[in-house]
This record gives C-alpha cells, sequence and structure tokens, in this order.
C-alpha cells in the first residue's frame, strides 16, 4: 500500500494533469478563467440547500438559500420573467435543469409530447425516456437550426399537447431555434395549449449581453414556460451547476411538505449543493474581472478570428451569427484529444471561451491544417458540408 507521502505524490500529479489539460481545453463548453480563492474557507462547512429555496428554510441551517435566492432574481431580471411569477433553483447543469422543465410539462400535460430537434443535447431525449414521456424529434437544417417546416408537419398531425424544446444554442453547431417564428407556427395551427421550455445551457450567458437588436427574443418575453442555463458553462465554477426559472404559478401541482426537512420537496434531489449559489453569487457580485459585456465580445471577437484564420489557409470554417462555437472538419484523434475539441461525425469544433487565447487559436489551426493536409493526401473520404 503507498505511504501518506505516495498519496500526496499522487496528488501532485493529478494536479500537473489538470493544469496542462486545462490549457489545452478548447473544443467543450467549460470556462477555465475564474478565481473563487476568496471562498475558500466556505469549504470549512457542508453547506446543503435542502428543499424550496422560495419557502421557509429548512431546518438544516447551514446553508447559502438567501444567496440562492438572489442568484434567481438576478436570472430571472436577466431573462425578463415576470416579477410576480416566477420561481427556480440552482441546479447541478443543463441536465438538471431540462429535466425540471419537463417534469414540469409532463405534471401540466401528463400526455403531452416533446418536439426537439435532432441537434439537441442527448439530455433531452434521456430525460423524456426518464420521464416516460412521447417523443418527436424533428430535422434541423444545415446550420443547426430546427427545420420550421418539420416542425409545422408534425406539429399537424399530432393531436396531444406539444411540448416544444427550443434550442438557445445547439451544443455542435450553436444554433438558435427562433422563438419567434416557432409561436408564429403554433398561432397558425391554431394550438392555444402547449408549453414551451428553452435550453439556454451554453448561449444562456452569453445571448443576452450582445446588443438586443442582434438577438431575438427567446426568454419570458415571449412567453416561454421555463428556460435552463448552465453556471459552468459560460459564467465559470469550480463544480458543475446551472440554473431553472420557470413560472410560479406552474409549480402548485410539483412537491410536497416534508416534516423532517420543515419545507416544500420540490427540487429534484433531496440534498442540493449550497456552494453553486455561493460561487454564482460571487461571479455575479464581487468577482474582479470585467464585466459580462466585454467578456462575451471579447469572446466573439475570438470566434471571428478563427473563422478568418481557418478560411485563409482554405479550411471551410464557420459559425452562426453570435455564436462563439467555431466549426471545421473533423481532424485525426490525434489532434482532436490534444485539443480536447468536440467531435460528430464529419464535424469538429472550438468554442472561443475566455481562457482561450489568440495563441491557443493559432496553435490549433497549424495543427489542423497539417493534419487535414496528411489526411487529404491519403484517402480523404469526408463528407464535411461547409455552411451554405
Ligand atoms: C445545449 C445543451 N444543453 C444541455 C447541456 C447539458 O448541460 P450540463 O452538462 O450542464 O448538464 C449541454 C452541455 O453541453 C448543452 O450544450
Amino acid at each position: 500500500m503507498a505511504s501518506r507521502k505516495g498519496h500526496f505524490l499522487e496528488l501532485d500529479r493529478l494536479y500537473a494533469h489538470l493544469q496542462k489539460a486545462a490549457k489545452e481545453l478548447a473544443g467543450f463548453p467549460a470556462s477555465q478563467l475564474f478565481n473563487y480563492s476568496e471562498l475558500f474557507h466556505f469549504l470549512k462547512f457542508h453547506i446543503n440547500n435542502i428543499g424550496d429555496p422560495f419557502q421557509n428554510p429548512s431546518h438544516y441551517r447551514i446553508n447559502t438559500l438567501n444567496i440562492e435566492r438572489q442568484v434567481i432574481d438576478r436570472f430571472a431580471e436577466l431573462f425578463h420573467a415576470p416579477k410576480d411569477d416566477y420561481w427556480g433553483y440552482v441546479t447541478n447543469g443543463g441536465t438538471e435543469g431540462n429535466l425540471f422543465g419537463l417534469y414540469t410539462a409532463r405534471e401540466l400535460y401528463p400526455d403531452g409530447v416533446v418536439f426537439y430537434s435532432d441537434q439537441t443535447h442527448y439530455s433531452i431525449p434521456k430525460n423524456v425516456k426518464i420521464l416516460r414521456m412521447q417523443g418527436t424529434v424533428v430535422k434541423s437544417t444545415v446550420n443547426g437550426e430546427i427545420d420550421y417546416q418539420d416542425l409545422q408537419r408534425s406539429l399537424l398531425t399530432e393531436k396531444k399537447v406539444p411540448i416544444i424544446v427550443a434550442n438557445i444554442g445547439t451544443t455542435m453547431k450553436g444554433a438558435v431555434d427562433d422563438v419567434v417564428r416557432i409561436k408564429e407556427i403554433l398561432s397558425d395551427l391554431g394550438i392555444k395549449h402547449y408549453y414551451l421550455h428553452c435550453d439556454a445551457a451554453f448561449f444562456g450567458m452569453t445571448l443576452p449581453f450582445l446588443p438586443e437588436l442582434e438577438v431575438q427574443p427567446f426568454d419570458f418575453r415571449m412567453d416561454i414556460d421555463s428556460i435552463a442555463i448552465s453556471g459552468h458553462k459560460m459564467i465559470g465554477t469550480p463544480i458543475p451547476c446551472g440554473v431553472i426559472l420557470t413560472r410560479k404559478s406552474n409549480q402548485n401541482a410539483i412537491g410536497s411538505a416534508v416534516e423532517y426537512i420543515g419545507t416544500k420537496d420540490n427540487t429534484i434531489t433531496g440534498s442540493r449543493n449550497g456552494l453553486s449559489p455561493l460561487f454564482l453569487w460571487y461571479e455575479l457580485h464581487c468577482a474582479q474581472k470585467v464585466d459580462f459585456h466585454t467578456v462575451i465580445h471579447a469572446c466573439i471577437e475570438k470566434a471571428g478570428y478563427a473563422v478568418k484564420k481557418f478560411n485563409e489557409i482554405g479550411i471551410e470554417a464557420w459559425r452562426n451569427k453570435n455564436s462563439i462555437i467555431v466549426i471545421f472538419p473533423k481532424p485525426s484523434e490525434k489532434v482532436f484529444k490534444k485539443w480536447q475539441l468536440a467531435v460528430e461525425n464529419d464535424i469538429a469544433h472550438i468554442i472561443t471561451l475566455p481562457h482561450v487565447t489568440f495563441g491557443m487559436i493559432d496553435q490549433i489551426v497549424d495543427h489542423v491544417a497539417a493534419d487535414l493536409k496528411i489526411k487529404k493526401n491519403g484517402k480523404n473520404g469526408s463528407s464535411y458540408k461547409k455552411k451554405p
């Protein structure tokens, strides 16, 4: 068995590995640029936010429920939730937010059918399965957006209440489903009862900081029912987290009072991580870094730079409008593993998050170029399609 010293050496090795891996992360949405060292002393407590953050605090007093409510209030403001009709909590991430949105929809419409595009994150079909709901997959267009004609066709033949998931930033292509258009389709078909959930896991923290004229509204101004956002993707936190926002009026059917905890149990998990609300609150109120507008604009600029660098040497890279996800032909495993690029079929992408530097982009472009040249000289059966 290894000695105590041996175990510490193992920790040192792990730390060195994480340090290197964080410097070579370019394809997954997890910002590495944050500093929570001013919160280290909170690690001395087991902080547990069990129960509803908006009800009586639970009997377990070692919590950050007050801070959590403030975080939800800030997100409610950001997404224009009606002042007297919102509710939410800090989740474990986008997947839990999506689960809660669909759970609410199912409680309201037990026979409802979930409509989502084939570019939707895998958490949606997974949650549909967990909740034993019925799902219908709608086609997507080349840029990754839901195919509105196919949506209209699918809705036309469906007699049950539709529960629609709009992607506010698809995982691979960063495409945004147009909520305005989806609502027009519902209206044209005379569908009055429906549930609209927005999966804004990543772009929920980029689009609100871009000029209003550029961005189609996708939040409660469009009368949506719920929205899920990740905390660790754009904001950056040491552990995964997120936020779910729904309408308070839709929550009556969910959860029940539990004497043992002294509050209402209406969240997906019982014990809940009380550190994440603290990280989000700190980032929203006390962090030293410049404001989100500046941060997001710098990311957009780097995405434009990456597309230009690829295109200059003949690699057909592209991105959707307002997106910081840059798509290009999939390189070899050696390259995509080194830079932790996300890959699917013939495409790969980088995400120009705050920690991704111009220098990293230059290196990635060089590596991909060298690699694709080798591929081209061999057999290149790629069916990669540039955005039309
Ligand atoms: C669009 C979208 N939704 C949901 C998720 C799941 O989020 P999480 O990993 O925080 O559970 C992701 C993750 O990448 C995503 O891109």
